[in-house]
């Protein structure tokens, strides 16, 4: 939702133009129909800015040939308003004194924006965000200085925020700050940076300072200060150092970040599986203690949550409730101290998410999440944290953090087991080989699929609707598959549990309808040989995921992809999903469309 960037410079080697077009290229995830740019020059506030792609519109606006030491831009993601020159960020004040880049929503904005009409304010936008401008220009017209203004914007304003805000009053400075939405600080000897997210900065420094709610950064080309909203007390925060590499947050050769992202996955999983143990195990004496566990999640992460709505059960003898974030009023009446809310966000940003844990907090739960992005917020008020360690993630469909979320809680299932003995001896041998070699099995499974989704995407994309189905562990593995080829390639797909489907969904087959199987070798096996032949009596082409040996179900599917061979239990969701990954991916590109940037969505999303 909106990428945000705030340059402080002290370094005219680069042009700054330069510096905020290639930060809003890698935001381009979080927003993408419109970009802009505004510098302080001596003759005032230089805005440039317009609908488009920022590839395009940087171009054309000659964004890097733009000079100056302070600088703010902005990629949108439209909510009031729909992408046009005006509607797009940044906005400047009626006197064109104070201009600012916004993420969020302001809630009260239609009550604001008639009392400056009212002072004769003139809106440029449909936008929340223009009200931000003129209400600080009139603070500061009535003698407050700029730290007062935002003192008395923020004790008006509703809703949620990330602003970065600059005035030619103080042409060195930026100001800071957030409410609900995510916002860093880069900190480097050559300049200042705040952003979104931390790859907009990642060249040119790695010393990050996660800002907090109800916080204020006062960036200048030499220092920075952070005060505490309302108090305005100053506190004392040290960067901490990101592991990342710029080269993550790059291409790095493949045509999409999202292909680069599914072959990157055993990585992903090898480094997780060497850093992290601990973390795992205290989850799951957390998982012991508590009397029930309510998964918290949006999205792609709510399925890889519901790893534990299908383990946890079995291996800890726990109830354990699946919640979608954005549905928390259901289940919240049922939340006490005796219960655990495990959360599962890759940026620890999503605002459902982080409303639902607060509110479980305030009922004195306790929670232990699984989060990719360090420091992020999901962090700050979790009581222990389980980090996937994926690198940044750019494509917005989520596809290695997908796996590395999913593998983070069979971690925690994994030790639950094992605490609570209800594996027999053999079986905990197989749980852990498993465990250590998926990394493997996610590579062998990428090399040995990619061809065949390619040549399998060729048809799949003259077709309007599809099924994936799969019973037990495997429901995840259906609505994971579903969901990836409907927000890249807008074919419309849907999961069900496969014995469910004759239930209704049943009525739809016709001949050639796409029906994906996923099939592991457990204990739902045999009950899929019915599944799969109550679909190809109706003539649907049928695409299963099998075990490699599993010759039966080869003979009878369409289509198979196999998946290496004596893993049929543990993991599928992971193992199992790679072949959807890659269709998904490769009937996107067939279709003409761009994976990496699917319309309408975006990478994280910080409103309700
Ligand atoms: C958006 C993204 C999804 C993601 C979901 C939750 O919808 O497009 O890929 O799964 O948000 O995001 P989170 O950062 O909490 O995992």
């Amino acid at each position: 939702m909106c990428g945000i960037i705030g340059v402080c410079q002290n370094n005219s080697k680069i042009k700054i133009g330069k510096i905020v077009f290639d930060a809003l290229s890698r935001l381009e995830y979080r927003g993408y129909d419109s970009v802009g740019i505004a510098t302080i020059t001596e003759n005032g506030i230089l805005l440039e800015k317009d609908a488009g792609k920022i590839g395009d519109v940087g171009k054309k606006l000659k964004f890097e040939q733009i000079e100056g030491n302070t600088a703010i831009g902005h990629s949108r993601w439209a909510t009031h308003g729909p992408p046009s020159q005006k509607n797009s960020h940044p906005h400047s004040s009626m006197s064109d004194r104070v201009v600012i880049v916004h993420n969020g929503i302001i809630e009260n904005y239609l009550e604001l924006r008639e009392r400056y009409t009212g002072k004769g304010y003139v809106f440029k936008s449909q936008t929340d965000t223009e009200i931000i401008p003129h209400f600080l220009e009139e603070e500061l017209k009535n003698g407050k200085n700029m730290e007062q203004a935002i003192l008395q914007l923020t004790s008006e304003i509703k809703g949620t925020y990330a602003l970065v805000i600059t005035h030619t009053d103080e042409p060195d400075k930026i100001y800071a700050l957030r409410k609900d939405n995510p916002l860093v600080l880069g900190i480097s000897n050559d300049g200042n940076y705040c952003a979104s997210d931390i790859p907009a900065f990642l060249p040119y420094t790695k010393e990050v300072i996660i800002m907090k709610d109800q916080e204020l950064a006062i960036l200048e080309p030499h220092r920075y200060t952070i005060k505490k909203l309302p108090s305005l007390t100053v506190i004392d925060r040290k960067p901490h150092t990101v592991t990342w590499t710029p080269e993550a947050a790059q291409k790095g050769g493949f045509p999409h970040y999202m292909l680069k992202e599914i072959h990157e996955q055993q990585k992903v999983l090898s480094f997780q599986l060497a850093t992290q143990n601990d973390i795992f195990g205290k989850i799951a004496e957390m998982v012991n203690d508590a009397e029930k566990v309510i998964l918290v999640a949006a999205g792609t992460a709510y399925y890889a949550s519901l790893n534990a709505y299908h383990t946890f059960p079995e291996y800890g003898k726990k109830v354990t409730i699946p919640a979608i974030a954005a549905e928390w009023d259901t289940v919240k009446p049922l939340v006490d101290d005796n219960t655990l809310i495990l959360a599962v966000s890759q940026s620890g940003e999503t605002l459902d998410t982080m409303k639902a844990i607060k509110d479980a907090r305030e009922r004195n739960a306790k929670v232990a999440s699984i989060v990719n992005v360090t420091g992020s917020s999901l962090t700050t008020i979790s009581d222990e944290v389980a980090y996937i360690h994926a690198g940044p993630e750019i494509g917005v469909a989520a596809t290695k953090t997908y796996s590395a979320q999913s593998y983070a809680v069979w971690r925690v299932a994994h030790a639950l087991a094992n605490i609570n003995g209800t594996l027999d001896k053999n079986e905990m041998k197989l749980f852990s080989r498993t465990i250590n070699e998926v990394p493997q099995i996610v590579q062998k499974t990428v090399t040995a699929a990619e061809a065949q989704a390619r040549d399998l995407a060729g048809w799949f994309k003259n077709k309007h609707s599809a099924f994936y189905l799969g019973r037990g562990v495997s429901h995840i593995t259906a609505l994971e598959g579903a969901l990836k080829m409907k927000e890249i390639s807008y074919i419309h797909a849907e999961a069900y549990p496969a014995g469910e489907s004759k239930h209704g969904p049943i009525a739809l087959i016709q001949p050639d309808y796409p029906v994906v199987f996923s099939i592991p070798d457990d204990r739902h096996r045999n009950k899929m040989i019915g599944s799969v032949q109550e679909m190809k009596a109706r003539g649907a082409t049928t695409i299963g995921i099998v075990d490699e040996y599993d010759n039966e179900m080869k003979s009878i599917l369409d289509h198979a992809f196999e998946i290496p061979t004596g893993y049929g239990k543990f993991l599928t969701p992971i193992t199992y999903n790679i072949p959807q990954q890659l269709l998904a991916y490769y009937t996107s590109v067939s279709v003409g469309a761009n994976p990496d940037m699917p319309r309408n969505l975006a990478k994280s999303v910080t409103v309700e």
